[in-house]
């Protein structure tokens, strides 16, 4: 996908800055907190208007708390969330619902917006009912949309179960979008479905931001998905970011070595690129409540040196609009052979 010019002078949609949820851990029959994991741990980034970013990790990386710190589905513990330029966390009520409304969510699983009781139809038009629009108007614009997902209106008296995996992605995404927002929030969109119905929900996905003008903040761990949907990606290492850039430049040439192992990981479309050089990571990913001091990923980096296990490093500017968090990116020349 290309990248769509951005002014540089617009304010960016969503604004993460050192943006921290921990997540108390208790134990024992007293329910003692004997810690806190860090699911996001200081993370700062911007998503342009009409940009699709796409945020990639392993599971338990921080994705989903990353997704839900954007609407306030939960709070942070520190740092700031701006929405078009309006603090999400210290908003008020009535700014809130306000701000809610110009997002769409949609989740892996389609039960968490339709009702399982109710015809689909009552789930996709709730949103229009929370605003107050009913009757002849409600019905045009749930046809409307529907018609967008690619659904026909006989699946509108139909049940949530009634539905295959993807009819319901499809209602799903119909309710995500009936209010018209600016950005969609997908959270693992495709995960539960099968390879061939996740390309056809892909493909909407990818025609519904060019129709109606969407930005997207794709999450997935899948790395062909997030290199199909994204302009640019964000790598998660333990509620960090350790590297972004746009997609095509970051999969040529990795400049950190954890995401280095990620591409290295799955294999090239490319058969030329079979050969290239491999990196890969030594043992398992370390505990979230005490997670190693320095760089995270230090004790499974083969690169790693002192400063590695003292200093964390920060997310730094490396030129052409990409950023990395290591110690050593200058040193490495991590470069993939590119045929
Ligand atoms: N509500 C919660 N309470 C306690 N820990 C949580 C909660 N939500 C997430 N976590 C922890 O935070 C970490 C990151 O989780 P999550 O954001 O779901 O990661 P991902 O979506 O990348 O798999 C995990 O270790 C998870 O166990
Ligand atoms: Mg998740």
């Amino acid at each position: 996908m290309s990248i769509r010019p951005h002014s540089t002078t617009e304010t960016p949609l969503i604004v993460l800055e050192d943006a921290c949820k921990y997540f108390p851990v208790r134990r024992g029959l007293t329910r003692r907190v004997v810690g806190h994991a860090r699911a996001v741990d200081g993370v700062s980034l911007a998503v342009a208007r009409g940009e699709a970013l796409g945020v990639v990790g392993e599971s338990g990386s921080g994705k989903t708390t990353l997704a839900r710190l954007v609407p306030r589905l939960i709070q942070s513990t520190r740092g700031r969330v701006l929405y078009d330029g309006q603090d999400v966390e210290t908003a008020s009520g009535r700014d809130l619902i306000r701000i809610r409304r110009r997002m769409g969510i949609v989740f892996q699983d389609p039960s968490s917006s339709l009702n399982p009781r109710t015809p689909v139809r009552g789930s996709i038009a709730r949103p229009l009912e929370l605003q107050g629009i009913r009757g002849k108007e409600a019905t045009r614009r749930v046809l409307e949309t529907i018609e967008l997902v690619n659904l026909g209106a006989e699946v509108l008296d139909r049940y949530p179960h009634q539905l295959s995996g993807g009819q319901q992605q499809r209602a799903s995404i119909a309710r995500a979008i009936i209010l018209r927002p600016q950005l969609l929030i997908l959270d693992e969109p495709t995960s539960a479905l099968d390879v061939s119905v996740q390309a056809q929900i892909l493909n909407l996905l990818q025609s519904l931001q060019a129709q109606i003008g969407l930005t997207y903040l794709f999450i997935t761990h899948n790395l062909s998905v997030v290199r199909y949907m994204s302009d640019r990606i964000g790598v998660m290492y333990l509620g960090r970011l350790v590297e972004v850039a746009p997609v095509g430049p970051m999969q040529d040439r990795p400049l950190h070595p954890y995401t280095a192992a990620l591409f290295s990981a799955s294999p090239p479309l490319n058969p030329r690129l079979r050969n290239r050089q491999r990196y890969r990571l030594v043992g398992d990913p370390p505990s979230l409540i005490s997670p190693p001091p320095g760089c995270s990923l230090h004790p499974r980096c083969v690169f790693a040196v002192e400063q590695c296990r003292e200093e964390v490093p920060l997310l730094v500017d490396a030129g052409d609009g990409r950023q990395v968090a290591c110690h050593r990116w200058m040193q490495l020349a991590l470069a993939v052979q590119t045929g």
